[in-house]
């Protein structure tokens, strides 16, 4: 979809933070638990090593930590804040910990709330808070991508626990006239009938409750991933999604400054950009040292590239999330920097 604004609104990314747990689990560490390799786990995945929430941090903590970041980036005073979306499958508190955070940021006007859509929940919710922007009913925007995964990874399962890490990222997205807008265009996509290769499904476990009833005890198994499937259907739909969106927008592969994929493994990101004829230097990676960080990783590889200064105000940026549901998508964008 391109960007029709409704009411001569656009937009510009601001601002980015990002923030990552303390410890540090290398491959070679995964050997004590599950019988693997680091030269293993490098070849098929490009991972080294993974950060995982300790006793002292929390999911809360880094993505107020993330976002706080993006708001110093942007130089906004919190309390002008419009909305905050977190995008987490993984929260502290179930009925939602995004209101945790504007407390902790002091962001008092902010308009918040989880949204949940696995690995692509990042760029779900950058186009959710987009369209509050785009029509002129709000100003500001903080959009934190965050996941702790360790807590629901089956660490003795090995074709899945060496994927994943812990992480928080976020961006800050400011209304500006129309003429100079920054977001060119997205497309979302789900497909339920395939989300059985990829879930994290509450248990079942049933209790009695009065009488003859019985209630369903909360709590969730495990990551179940058939990593095969999970692998075909990223390097099947991400080209295929990111070709419908340049093919809209008029944009050519070579016209882009750099790919931002979902970080889930450098196969796919290298696989995808064979099929553009992208550079693989043009393709930002952090894998090596976070692994998939679900929501997380988009904006922390984001923040990365714009503080060692890869990423420049103007640079041409597409970017596509992938993961359970199914969900996936993409954006078209440009990095604008602090206004
Ligand atoms: N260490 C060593 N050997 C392992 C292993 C590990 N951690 N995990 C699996 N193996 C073994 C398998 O048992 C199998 O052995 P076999 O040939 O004796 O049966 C062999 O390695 C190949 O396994 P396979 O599952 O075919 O490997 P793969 O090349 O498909 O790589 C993944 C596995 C998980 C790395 C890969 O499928 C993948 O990345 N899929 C996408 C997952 C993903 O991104 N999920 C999140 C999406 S948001």
């Amino acid at each position: 979809m391109t960007i029709k604004s409704q009411n001569n609104f656009g937009l510009n990314f601001v601002g980015s933070g990002s923030a990552t747990p303390s410890q540090i689990i290398k491959n070679d560490d995964l050997r004590i638990r599950v019988e693997t390799n680091d030269l293993w786990i490098k070849t098929r995945t490009g991972i080294s090593e993974r950060r995982i929430i300790g006793e002292n941090e929390s999911l809360t903590g880094l993505s107020s930590q993330a976002g706080q970041g993006a708001i110093q980036m942007a130089g906004w005073d919190p309390e002008n804040i419009d909305l905050l979306i977190l995008a987490t499958s993984t929260p502290d508190d179930l009925f939602g910990s995004a209101a945790q955070i504007q407390a902790s940021l002091g962001a008092k006007k902010a308009v918040v709330f989880d949204l949940t859509a696995a690995c692509s929940g990042f760029l779900f919710a950058v186009v959710t808070a987009c369209q509050y922007l785009l029509n002129g009913s709000m100003n500001k925007a903080l959009v934190i991508g965050a996941d702790q995964l360790s807590r629901w990874v089956d660490w003795d399962d090995r074709g899945s626990c060496i994927l994943f890490g812990d992480g928080a990222g976020a961006v800050a997205i400011q209304s500006i006239p129309e003429a100079e807008n920054g977001l060119l265009g997205f497309r979302l996509r789900s497909d339920g009938s395939r989300g059985n290769c990829l879930n994290l499904k509450s248990i079942e476990e049933y209790k009695p409750l009065v009488k003859d009833s019985i209630y369903q005890k909360g709590g969730f198994s495990p990551i179940n991933m058939n990593g095969q499937e999970v692998y075909k259907f990223a390097v099947r739909e991400v080209p295929t999604i990111l070709d419908e969106l340049l093919s809209e927008t008029n944009v050519k592969p070579s016209d882009l400054d750099w790919l931002l994929l979902h970080q889930a493994n450098q196969r796919i990101l290298d696989a995808v950009a064979d099929r553009f004829k992208i550079p693989y230097e043009k393709v930002l990676s952090n894998l090596a040292s976070y692994g998939n960080t679900s929501a997380a990783t988009i904006p922390l590889m984001l923040d990365e590239a714009v503080k060692d200064g890869r990423v420049k105000p103007g640079d041409l940026i597409a970017s596509s999330g992938f993961g359970a549901g199914l969900s996936w998508g993409a954006a078209l964008f440009r990095w604008h920097g602090p206004l």
